[in-house]
């Protein structure tokens, strides 16, 4: 009876248990199959759930396995103990969206997250409570963190969504890269680190929980890896299998920043090597990066766009080639997972970095061929046979003898995506513009606000993060004949305003804004100041706070002073210092607060001359849907900054008169060699962001829509314009004996631009003929192929195409197609 019942019991745990790690730390087991496991991240809040279920299945069909997101605190708790799970931010659905789509999740919890979210996804009253410290152990901050953790939990469970229950969730995450800063928190992080892990498995998800970038993580958590590349890490325990939670696409853009770009090759590369050398789970960060909606952007100065040059774009179109080259890997892997999971392993070095690994079972082998030198190719010579493995490149051989895939060919197509004018109305020259100026009256004449203190609050303190704005302001009084009110005086304000406009008597004195990432700086303006009073009123304004680093919560924002007037009266200079003035706080903008970008505001707008280049100005237009389904974009060139909203939803920040530097961007990246964030950048010398994502479920496809801009610093919108983005044309450039696909993501292929089998040259959108060329018209073959199809499969042989003398060398058919 009792053996009974122990059977039962087992019979039970085993079926429930769905995800475990092998005993022997080769992989993740799920349901009894050890797993190669291809996953990418998608953060839900940033597209929204009509975009879902497109972006998974094209997960699904770039041959991933899984979908990982985090899950922002702030998001979900912006006020204590009111949780909101609307919209974008409805977690269960988008898990039922990925099991739908029949794919497993990655439930990162955190619930720190990084993520150049806001505050790293902490909320900020949180911060606010009393004796608060982040991340360490501090009695308040577990007691929230494990609230939140719980809850979110019990939600998830609620709906049987862990792989424990029969649902997709397959791993957990606790905390998040906290080994990265641990240092200065001493003793107690180690303690915190050992709390988060005891919490965690007490929450009893039934499947395992993730530490990343935790060396000490204590069993049984599993210690992951985040990096450009992870070949090299060694998880701490011999039966945590090697995972990587975040293999960077590429990265994220900061104002005043530049365009990240990773090569495809790189990316591969990274990815093979990690399987050549043990890997068995690898998560791109991100997969889709999508839009910083509203404020979520983190920063500071992360800009609205999250694009992360991530395989599917910000709008969700298939960034190729990278969607495509890292497809057809994924599919190479998968075929071998019985052997990369089960096989013995060996390896061989050739030196010079070049090294083959074998994965044997008794059914078989598979092999890794690795070149890791950036500059020579590798020839490697394996059971009688010759290969040439090209520089920074790993090839893979399923069966140890053909080679399925090199890192470095790609014989994917590459897209290059256009905008294209609204094709339902003439913008921008049927935009009519109205417009009204912020009410500010009371804080500029009056330096009236809400509250005051003398002292200079940090601005997270007044505001609790409930707007970027915060109103400083204080009354300076001046006898006729102070000694002070001379002709040489100036007001200095040491700031930590991401951006500052300052007013004196109503009077606008200057800006300023942080540039080059030194968000300390010194604004000091000349003013006149007058007998009797005077009124200062500061308008600081945050973008994006600060979201990664050892008591990043602690990092300065607003105007923390100290504030000076100085005059300067012949020799003398007097300085007076106003940071224990009275000042009065005012948090917000008035015209946010009367909810001027609702459709149904009733306000009134003037339609008479609308200013251009004044500071401080509402402007709205109605405009039509742009016909079809292709993603849309608003081109604000000619803005300066501010904040917009399409029929009521805030579609972020906006600043396209911040210009990225000159210098710093390289024409011709080169793949070869460690990729970091400064490499490959492109978009010198332009606005940082010109076109910001309006999401179609945002948008009446009949009948008016309303834009709405809040324009702080001065612009002129006479040149805002929708548009669709699209591919506008596709091209390949492949060697003979390969077969290439050419697709306009649904759409009819209309022309062949160009064609040239034998040694072209140049890049997609300038090739060019090369020295030897096939007699056959190339451009005949493919246009009766290609055009009017939606897409096509062409054989690159040179039975089709004729047979070039290119003195020996291999041939190459490039190809440009007119989508
Ligand atoms: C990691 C972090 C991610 C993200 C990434 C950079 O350190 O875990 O959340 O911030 O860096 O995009």
């Amino acid at each position: 009876m009792v053996s009974l019942r122990f059977l039962l019991c087992f019979l039970f745990v085993s079926n429930v248990y769905a995800t475990i790690v092998s005993h022997d730390g080769r992989a993740i087991t799920i349901d009894g199959h050890r797993r190669v496991l291809l996953s990418g991240s998608i953060h839900y809040p940033r597209s929204t759930p009509e975009m879902w279920p497109d972006l998974i299945k094209k997960s699904k069909e770039g041959g991933l396995d899984a979908i990982e997101t985090y899950v922002f605190w702030n998001a979900h708790e912006p006020t204590r103990r009111q949780y909101d799970f609307s919209g974008k931010l409805d977690l269960i659905r988008f898990l039922k969206t990925i099991q739908d789509e029949g794919l497993y999740g990655v439930l990162r919890i955190g619930p720190y997250a990084c993520a150049e979210w806001n505050y790293g996804g902490f909320p900020v009253w949180l911060h606010n409570m009393p004796g608060m410290v982040f991340r360490t152990t501090n009695k308040a901050f577990m007691d929230e963190m494990q609230n939140f953790t719980t809850m979110i939990v019990d939600m998830v469970k609620k709906e049987n969504l862990f792989a424990s229950q029969g649902g997709p969730i397959i791993l957990a995450q606790i905390e998040n890269e906290y080994g990265n800063v641990m240092g200065p928190y001493g003793e107690s992080g180690k303690a915190y680190i050992k709390w988060c892990a005891n919490m965690a498995q007490s929450l009893d998800v039934g499947v395992p929980w993730i530490m990343c970038q935790q060396n000490d993580a204590p069993q049984p958590m599993l210690n992951t890896c985040n990096g450009f590349y992870c070949d090299n890490f060694v998880p701490n325990n011999p039966n945590t299998p090697k995972m990587w939670t975040e293999n960077w696409t590429g990265w994220f853009k900061q104002w005043g920043g530049k365009n990240p770009h990773r090569t495809t090759e790189d990316v591969a590369f990274s990815v093979a090597r990690f399987f050549q050398r043990g890997g068995t789970f690898n998560n791109y960060y991100m997969y889709h990066g999508g839009t910083n909606f509203d404020r979520t952007a983190g920063g500071p100065y992360i800009t609205t766009s999250y694009d992360y040059d991530a395989p599917l774009d910000e709008y969700g179109n298939l960034n190729q080639p990278k969607y495509g080259h890292l497809k057809q890997l994924h599919d190479v892997l998968h075929s071998m997972e019985r052997t990369l999971t089960y096989g013995n392993i060996s390896t061989i070095d050739f030196g010079n970095s070049a090294s083959a690994t074998i994965y044997k079972t008794e059914e078989g082998s598979s092999c890794f061929f690795g070149n890791g030198n950036e500059k020579s190719d590798a020839t490697i010579s394996f059971q009688g046979e010759s290969y040439v493995v090209p520089a920074w490149s790993v090839t893979i051989l399923p069966d140890c003898k053909n080679e399925a895939y090199n890192t470095a060919k790609i014989t994917t197509q590459t897209s290059m995506m256009v905008k294209k004018p609204n094709e339902a109305e003439n913008t921008p020259s049927t935009l009519k513009w109205s417009w009204r100026p912020e009410n500010m009256d009371n804080f500029l004449l009056k330096g009236k606000g809400e509250s005051t203190q003398t002292q200079l609050f940090d601005q997270k303190v007044v505001t609790n993060d409930q707007s970027d704005y915060l109103w400083y302001m204080t009354t300076v009084k001046f006898k006729k004949r102070d000694p002070f009110l001379g002709k040489n005086m100036s007001l200095r304000v040491n700031s930590t305003a991401h951006v500052l406009h300052a007013f004196v008597n109503g009077k606008h004195i200057g800006s300023q804004h942080a540039e080059n990432d030194k968000f300390n700086y010194v604004f000091e303006k000349d003013v006149k100041f007058k007998s009797g009073r005077n009124v200062i009123a500061l308008l600081s304004i945050t973008v994006g706070l600060a979201n990664y680093g050892a008591f990043f919560e602690s990092k300065p924002a607003g105007i923390t002073g100290p504030i000076f007037i100085t005059g300067r009266n012949g020799d003398e200079t007097i300085v007076k210092d106003l940071s224990a003035h009275k000042w009065s706080y005012k948090t917000g903008l008035i015209g946010f607060e009367s909810q001027l970008f609702r459709t149904e505001s009733m306000s009134k707008w003037s339609v008479e001359s609308v200013p251009f280049n004044r500071t401080m100005i509402w402007y709205k237009t109605t405009f039509k849907s742009p016909l079809g389904n292709y993603p849309v974009v608003v081109d604000l060139m000619g803005l300066g900054k501010g904040t917009a909203w399409v029929n009521g939803n805030n579609i972020g920040r906006y600043w396209p008169a911040f210009i990225s530097s000159e210098n710093g961007c390289d024409a011709n990246c080169n793949y070869r060699g460690a990729y970091h964030a400064e490499k490959c950048l492109t978009n010198c010398g332009e606005p940082t962001q010109r076109w910001y994502h309006v999401p179609r479920s945002f948008l009446n496809a009949e009948g008016d829509n309303t834009l709405v801009l809040f324009e702080e610093m001065g612009g002129n919108p006479s040149l805002v314009s929708f548009q669709t983005t699209r591919v506008g044309s596709v091209c390949a450039n492949v060697y003979e004996k390969n077969i290439i696909e050419l697709s306009c993501d649904g759409k009819p292929i209309s022309a062949i631009k160009f064609a040239s089998f034998g040694n072209p040259n140049g890049n997609c959108g300038s090739f060019v003929k090369g020295t030897c060329e096939s007699s056959n018209n190339t451009v005949d073959i493919l246009t009766q192929e290609c055009v009017g199809k939606e897409k096509c499969s062409i054989d690159v042989s040179t039975e089709k195409f004729g047979a070039p003398d290119c003195s020996g060398a291999a041939r190459r058919l490039a190809v440009e197609a007119i989508c």
